[in-house]
């Protein structure tokens, strides 16, 4: 099973319309995902699925992940890293065996100039604490505003250049 991981709660945002456009990319080329949109996380994560507590809400979710053996992370640059909830969530899961030995594809994505680098780079090392193994070919989408057309897909040459590449690359990884 691989599930793509829209990396934050944000309310319309283009994190999650990059996860639906890589979704659909990969579906085309014949693999099937499941999209978790951190969206859809319990409002009371933090006091029910922390520390050893596990609310019902939060329980497929733990089974998705358990049953996953590919993600792909599309994580938005927020105060230069990666956003809060999406760590909250990784420290909400059970450790080791959600992501031990397991492979992860990393897409960042930011408003401003640097494609979220710094957050794709302090998010890789949690995944070697995790030991979830990341594709060396890493995406970065600066200026995101300016890159998904009117049905959210990529239309500039150079990003459908990479990011076909990166899909190609997860599928094989
Ligand atoms: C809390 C917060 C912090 C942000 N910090 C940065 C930042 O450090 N650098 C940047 O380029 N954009 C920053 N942004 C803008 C996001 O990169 C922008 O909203 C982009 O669309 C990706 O986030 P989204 O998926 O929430 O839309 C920030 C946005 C939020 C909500």
């Amino acid at each position: 099973m691989v599930t793509i991981i829209s990396g934050t709660n944000r309310p319309g945002s283009n994190t999650l319309k990059v996860a639906k456009y890589y979704q659909k990319m990969l579906a085309q080329k014949g693999l099937q995902t499941n999209l978790l949109n951190l969206e859809d996380l319990p409002d009371q994560l933090i006091s029910s699925d922390l520390y050893g507590k596990r609310s019902a809400e939060f329980r497929p979710v733990q089974e998705m992940i358990t049953a996953s053996e590919k993600f792909l992370f599309i994580i938005p640059e927020y105060n230069g890293s990666f956003p809060g909830v999406l760590k909250t969530f990784i420290d909400a899961c059970l450790f080791p065996e959600s992501f031990y030995d397991k492979k992860a594809c990393l897409v960042g994505i930011s408003s401003g100039k640097y494609g979220n680098i710094r957050g794709i780079d302090h998010f890789g090392g949690v995944c070697s604490y995790l030991h979830l193994h990341v594709m060396p070919l890493r995406i970065h989408v600066p200026a995101i505003k300016t890159e998904l057309d009117e049905n959210g897909d990529f239309f500039k040459e150079d990003t459908l250049k990479f990011s076909q590449e990166q899909i190609d690359k997860f599928i094989s990884f």
